[in-house]
This record gives structure tokens, C-alpha cells and sequence, in this order.
């Protein structure tokens, strides 16, 4: 049996998320039959998954095997799955959180977040797109009631914490500010080129995990740009190819992936890489027995690029920016 991963975060009051998690955005029904479960065999203790992602099925064919074999027990394991875009309304999100704990095979997740934001319109499978291919945005979704059903999810045991994604500091106050269950925490675009020191501060003082996403970077992947062109506004950035993070790794005899993780496990968010290799899987998990220097930690936190780092979003001519809680600055056409 793989070591337990040692080191984890507080989410909420009184429950441990692992500061690292294998992230499965982009991979398939097959292919996270293969990723989670050579997670959990190297000690993978958190997963994260997504109504939208369409693999919550996979993952729950996965954790039925390991609970069935009593190789690990449903508390062992820490699942986080997020609303579905187009049910984010009072009336649609226990549906959807229904619909992923079928798929998942489990009675509760232990984090459910509020996945965006910005809510689109209702439908039952995928997401309505306009005849030019534009997703329809619901442009009344209203956060604070959404928050409400949330915390219901929560009271009728369907999961254990709830929390945000891509929600910016005046949104995470206003739910602090109207929240019964306070949000546990966000996860949001972070990585060495975009680190959003003002966000993760805030959430940090107020007792919101940061969970970082895109962290390795997949914008730059080949699979994303054939299924989503890159927008001309969006600079595709290589923090994998970065000199400082380079020299660092070879210092260390480390690959740059480690070193962009273990430098945000530094900075206090926990990560979600993701991968469909087996190799890679485990590579991402290797973070746990070297330490960055304070010299090596500052030339990585003096590559923050602020807003031009971030690169995940299209805000130019995004069908989600007309939105009144369209999360970030916006870019004029
Ligand atoms: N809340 C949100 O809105 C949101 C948005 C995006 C992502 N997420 C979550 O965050 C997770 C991570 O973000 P992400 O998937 O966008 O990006 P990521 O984990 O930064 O990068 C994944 C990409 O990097 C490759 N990769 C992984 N490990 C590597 C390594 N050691 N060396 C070289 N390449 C490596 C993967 O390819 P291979 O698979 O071929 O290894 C994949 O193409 C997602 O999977 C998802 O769970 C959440």
C-alpha cells in the first residue's frame, strides 16, 4: 500500500483536504479509469472532478473497485465535484449535485463547488451554444441564492463542505458576507506566471483554502487548442520552459513540473495537476522530498505577471464577459 500523502490543509472547520490532488479536466471516462487509479496506488488522496468534465462516471467505476477490494474507505478518499454550468439556479443545483453523486456511485461528496460565477442557460446534457457557436450565458444568475441551495446540499448530508471556483474578492465577500456555511474554498486560475497574491490573502485571513488550477498550464496543450482555438488576445505562456524554473529543477535534480508544484505548496494553495499518464501522475506527486530555498521560492514569486499571466479565460469578446458577475477585468474588443 502507497504512503498516505502527509501533508494536507484545513477546509472548513474541522475537515483535511490533501494539498495535492490529481486534477481530471479534459480526461475522459477511459482514460481517468487508468489516471485515478494509478493515483490511488501512489497515494493520491483527493480527486477532482466536474459535472462538465463527463467523467464522474469513470471515477465512480474506479472508487467502487477500491471500496469493494477494502484497499480504502470512502472517508479516505477526499472527491470535490463542481455544479453543472447550465444548473446553476436554486431550482437545478440539487439535480446536478443528484446527478454527479449517481455517476460517482458515492451518498456525498466532500466538496461541491460553485463552479463559475457565471451561470448559462438551462439544459439537461451539455451546454446550449447559439447558432455561432457562443455558449448562451444566463445573464441573471444570482450568486447569494445559489449559495443558499448550496448550503442545503450540505444540510441534507450531500456534501460535506461547499465552496467556490473562479470566484474573484468582492464576490468570495459578498458570500462571506451572506453565508450561513461559509465557502470552505476557491479554486481558481494560479500558477508561477499569475499568482494572485491580493486573492489568495484575503481568502487566507477569512479561512478559504486556495486550490490552484492550470498550474502546470494546459492552455498551452495540444488537445486544448484543437478543441477550443486559443484566442489571438491570449499570449500562451511556458512556465514549464521558464529559465528560473529550469535552473531551479536542475539544482535539484527535479523536473520543472515539480518545481512549479512545490513552490505553490510553498506559497500555501494546494494543487490539482492533471494528467492521464501514469508516469506523470506520479512525477506531479514526487514534491514531498525536497524544499525550495527562501532565495529559490523569491526568484519564483518574483515571476508573478499579475493579469498578463492569466491565460485560461478568454476576455476579449467572451460570451461570458457580458455577464454582471463576469469575474475578471474586462479587456475592451
Ligand atoms: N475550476 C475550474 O474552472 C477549472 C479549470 C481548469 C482546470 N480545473 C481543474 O484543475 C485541474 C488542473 O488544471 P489543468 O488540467 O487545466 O492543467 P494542468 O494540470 O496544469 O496541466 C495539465 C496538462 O499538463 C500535462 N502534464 C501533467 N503533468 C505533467 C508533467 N509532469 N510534465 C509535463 N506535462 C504534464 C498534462 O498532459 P498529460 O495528461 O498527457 O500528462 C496536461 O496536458 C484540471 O484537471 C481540473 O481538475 C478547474
Amino acid at each position: 500500500m502507497a504512503p498516505l500523502s502527509s501533508t494536507s490543509v484545513l477546509v472548513g472547520t474541522n475537515m483535511e483536504m490533501p494539498i495535492i490532488g490529481i486534477g481530471t479536466w479534459q480526461a475522459t471516462d477511459d482514460e481517468v479509469l487508468v489516471a485515478v487509479d494509478a493515483a490511488l496506488e501512489i497515494g493520491y488522496r483527493h480527486i477532482d472532478t466536474a459535472a462538465v468534465y463527463e467523467n464522474e462516471f469513470g471515477i465512480g467505476k474506479v472508487l467502487k473497485k477500491w471500496f469493494d477490494s477494502g484497499k480504502l474507505k470512502r472517508e479516505e478518499v477526499f472527491v470535490t465535484t463542481k455544479c453543472n454550468l447550465s444548473h446553476f439556479r436554486p431550482e437545478h443545483i440539487e439535480k446536478s449535485l443528484n446527478e454527479s453523486l449517481t455517476k460517482l456511485q458515492l451518498d456525498y461528496v466532500d466538496l461541491f463547488l460553485a463552479h463559475s460565477p457565471v451561470g448559462v442557460q438551462y439544459k439537461d446534457e451539455g451546454l446550449p451554444m447559439a447558432p455561432n457557436g457562443d455558449v448562451l450565458v444566463d445573464l441573471n444568475t444570482d450568486i447569494i441564492a445559489n449559495w443558499k441551495t448550496m448550503e442545503m446540499m450540505v444540510d441534507k448530508g450531500k456534501a460535506k463542505a461547499i465552496g467556490l471556483s473562479n470566484f474573484n474578492q468582492s464576490q468570495v465577500k459578498r458570500i462571506l458576507d451572506a453565508a450561513r456555511i461559509k465557502p470552505a474554498n476557491n479554486q481558481v486560475e494560479l500558477y508561477v506566471y499569475l499568482q494572485q497574491p491580493e486573492l489568495v490573502e484575503f481568502c487566507k485571513e477569512n479561512g478559504v483554502t486556495i486550490v490552484a488550477y492550470d498550474l502546470i498550464s494546459s492552455t498551452k496543450t495540444k488537445s486544448f487548442q484543437t478543441k477550443r482555438p486559443v484566442p489571438d488576445e491570449i499570449v500562451i505562456q511556458y512556465p514549464m520552459e521558464d529559465d528560473t524554473v529550469v535552473s531551479i529543477a536542475q539544482k535539484h535534480n527535479k523536473t520543472p513540473a515539480q518545481v512549479i508544484l512545490r513552490f505553490l505548496i510553498q506559497y500555501g494553495v494546494a494543487v490539482i495537476p492533471k494528467s492521464t499518464n501514469p508516469k506523470r501522475v506520479q512525477e506531479n506527486f514526487n514534491i514531498f522530498d525536497f524544499e525550495l530555498s527562501k532565495d529559490e521560492y523569491d526568484q519564483l514569486k518574483a515571476l508573478d505577471k499579475g493579469e498578463a499571466g492569466r491565460q485560461f479565460v478568454s476576455r476579449r469578446n467572451s460570451p461570458y464577459a457580458k455577464h454582471a458577475e463576469y469575474p475578471y477585468p474586462k479587456m475592451s474588443s
